[in-house]
């Protein structure tokens, strides 16, 4: 892989990539059969352990010490404090004290409700990863941000909660639905073009002729020293929304009832090759780079255009909405010193861009 790749540490065919947090540092454990050392992972001391998954997950771990299993239901609509209350009230009729430990077996929807479940009930019990899509391994269920939708946006409500270790399974993998795969596939394209340091070289074309276990390891290792750097998002952590301005702005519009099936991941692809068209309109990067942009979206299977049918006018506006962008058009942008945020990006620059990917006004 190329340079300034994380090493991990590989031990009987798992990876073990640290995230360096001062008192909450943990590992995230990956490779086939990842789920099986969930038993050494548990915080020490703890009798109990509520799993938390979805019916449709067919993913069995075996815990070690009394187990109860608890299900919420599918879908973002499930990612709710009605959910969370639902949840926690049966925790607590099943008598789940602070030493316990919570452990979610899942996608992001999983790891996102029952992360903030951990973070509030009793304010505050253990809880551990074991994540089962694509799209959590390379990025949900790693970092520590939990948190659920209210009616007026996404994740407008939650916790920094870090997890005790994230178990990611590349074994659980195989039952995943093709636009599931997608999805995950569209943070990897984004982690392709992020350095891990500040003024290494991003892995770029290399990451996609690599093993699925290295591009999770790859993905991880990244969002660990992302995070580890800034634990709650001020400067770096923004990078991680390479591509994801256009993306959060083609979701709400998805929601808002507009023509648009993308999975999250497909919306980031889509939002990379954009970011890459408006760093060039910008004078920051060369039509190779953009070039190279597209290629990787294109080899990873996943859309590069805007979907027809919606105005250019209307994405402009919810990009402003954006909660990271603070009401500034903000978009992270390759140039010379790789991607960065840049702010206060005039919205004739953005309208072009949409326009000149084919977008009405
Ligand atoms: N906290 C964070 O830092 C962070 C980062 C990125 C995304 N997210 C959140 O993650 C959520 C999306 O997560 P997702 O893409 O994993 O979606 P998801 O959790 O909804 O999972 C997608 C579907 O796959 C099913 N599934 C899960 N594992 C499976 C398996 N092994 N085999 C077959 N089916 C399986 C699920 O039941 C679901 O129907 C969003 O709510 C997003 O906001 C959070
Ligand atoms: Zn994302």
């Amino acid at each position: 892989m190329g340079e300034g790749a994380a090493a991990p540490a590989a031990a009987g065919g798992l990876v073990r990539v640290p995230v360096a947090l001062a008192e909450r540092g943990y590992e995230v454990v990956i490779g086939p059969g990842a789920r099986t050392v969930l038993g050494e992972v548990l915080p020490p001391g703890a009798r109990m352990a509520a799993v938390v998954t979805q019916e449709g997950i067919g993913v069995d771990v075996e815990v070690g010490i009394e187990a109860r299993r608890f299900t919420i239901p599918d879908g973002e609509a499930a990612k709710s404090l009605s959910t969370v209350e639902a949840l926690c009230r049966r925790l607590a009729a099943a008598g789940l004290s602070r030493a316990d430990v919570v452990v979610a077996v899942g996608g992001g929807v999983v790891t996102d409700v029952a992360g903030f479940a951990a973070a509030s009930y009793l304010r505050g019990v253990a809880y551990v990863n074991v994540a089962t899509t694509l799209l959590a391994q390379v990025d949900a269920a790693v970092g520590g941000k939990t948190g659920v939708n209210l009616p007026e946006g996404k994740n407008l409500v939650g916790a920094f909660w870090q997890p005790a270790a994230v178990l990611c399974d590349t074994e659980v993998l195989s039952s995943l639905p093709e636009r599931e795969w997608a999805s995950g596939r569209g943070e990897i394209a984004k982690c392709a073009f992020l350095p891990a340091e500040p003024g290494a070289a991003a892995p770029g074309t290399a990451l996609l002729a690599a093993t699925l276990e290295e591009q999770v390891a790859w993905c991880v290792g990244l969002k660990a020293t992302v995070v580890a750097a800034d634990e709650r998002e001020g400067g770096r952590r923004m990078l991680l929304n390479y591509g994801h301005t256009l993306a959060h702005a083609l979701e709400g519009l998805a929601l808002a009832g507009a023509p648009v099936d993308l999975r999250h991941g497909e919306a980031v692809a889509v939002g990379l090759v954009f970011a890459a068209e408006l760093a060039r309109r910008l004078g920051r990067v060369d039509e190779a780079r953009v070039e190279e942009h597209r290629q990787v979206v294109a080899s990873l299977g996943l859309p590069a255009a805007v979907p027809p049918g919606l105005s250019a006018g209307r994405l402009v506006e919810y990009m402003q909405r954006d909660k990271k962008a603070r009401h500034d058009l903000t978009f992270v942008l390759d140039g010379p010193r790789g991607p960065e945020p840049v702010a206060s990006v005039a919205p004739d620059e953005v309208l072009a861009t949409l326009a000149a990917m084919g977008c009405e006004p």
